[in-house]
């Protein structure tokens, strides 16, 4: 990923793309480029004559196509909280994607947010999901050199992996989820470990947020080690990722996952 990546605009995209694209949803009367996001090189709202398409589109042999490929693939196991993939073309050495449209805003994670029960409703929906079979990257490789028992993460539901606020829309009293691009395999109370510091950087305190976790059934039967375990390496992860992209949502949660890595390492001192 680079946030040096030129960007496309659907005028930019070559004719034959756009043929493509129009030749399966209908003529595009109306184009919203958006010049934000990092996983792919194009992204704009469409208006075509069957409804409002939020478009996505990567080179075929460029670095953002195993995301989109993950994205198109996962998507009908995941329509319960995911914008449905209305089509899918590729042409002229493009992929594009279209989701149906979800006119929303991005989630609030602050505490007292009303946004904090959609979320859980969301996340209680993709903790029924099964994993699909070819979802098969184990979540534990996301810590490996940081930990000396990454094995803890593992496991067998499906794990979205990056359910960070912008990834959340929150749309006539639901929280949909997108960007499905890293799916991945793991312990089912990974996902709700990887929110603990967005809430934190959010401002919950550790006990909070970890009192929102606790709402779900995996976190009551994660065991203490496998969670001092997690705190600590993610707190190492998201460190790194903080330093390589220093945007202040990722210093947020970096310092997020610090507090709660040293808040669960002071009880340890006691326990
Ligand atoms: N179906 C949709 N309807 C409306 N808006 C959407 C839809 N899907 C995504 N978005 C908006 O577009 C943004 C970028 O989409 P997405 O996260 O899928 O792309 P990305 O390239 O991975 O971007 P980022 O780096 O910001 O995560 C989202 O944060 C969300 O605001
Ligand atoms: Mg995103």
């Amino acid at each position: 990923m680079t946030s040096s990546m030129a960007r496309v605009g659907w005028a930019d995209l070559p004719g034959e793309v756009r043929e493509a694209v129009e030749a399966r949803a209908g003529r595009v009367t109306e184009v919203e480029n958006l010049d934000f996001g990092e996983g792919s090189e194009f992204k704009a709202v469409l208006d075509t004559p069957t409804g409002r398409v939020f478009a996505k589109a990567t080179l075929i042999d460029g670095w953002f196509a195993p995301r989109l490929y993950a994205e198109a693939r996962i998507n009908p196991y995941v329509t319960r909280l995911a914008p449905r993939l209305l089509w899918q073309v590729r042409a002229g050495g493009w992929l594009v994607l279209g989701f149906a449209y979800v006119q929303g805003r991005h989630a609030d994670y602050s505490p007292g947010s009303p946004d904090l029960g959609m979320l859980a409703e969301a996340v209680a929906a993709l903790q029924d999901l099964t994993c699909p079979e070819h979802v098969s990257w184990p979540v534990e490789r996301r810590w490996a050199g940081l930990t000396e028992q990454p094995q803890v993460m593992a496991g067998r539901a499906l794990v979205h992996k990056d359910l960070n606020p912008r990834n959340v829309i929150i749309s006539e009293g639901q929280a949909y989820v997108v960007d499905w691009a890293t799916p991945c395999r793991g312990a089912d109370w990974v996902e709700l470990a990887l929110l603990v510091p967005r809430l934190i950087g959010q401002g919950h305190s550790p006990h909070e947020a970890e009192e929102w976790a606790a709402r779900f059934r995996p976190w009551r039967h994660a065991t203490a080690e496998a969670l001092d375990v997690f705190a600590d390496a993610e707190a190492h992860k998201r460190q790194k990722l903080a330093a390589q992209w220093p945007w202040p949502n990722q210093i947020r949660t970096a310092n997020g996952a610090w507090e709660w890595a040293r808040w669960r390492a002071s009880r340890l001192d006691s326990r």
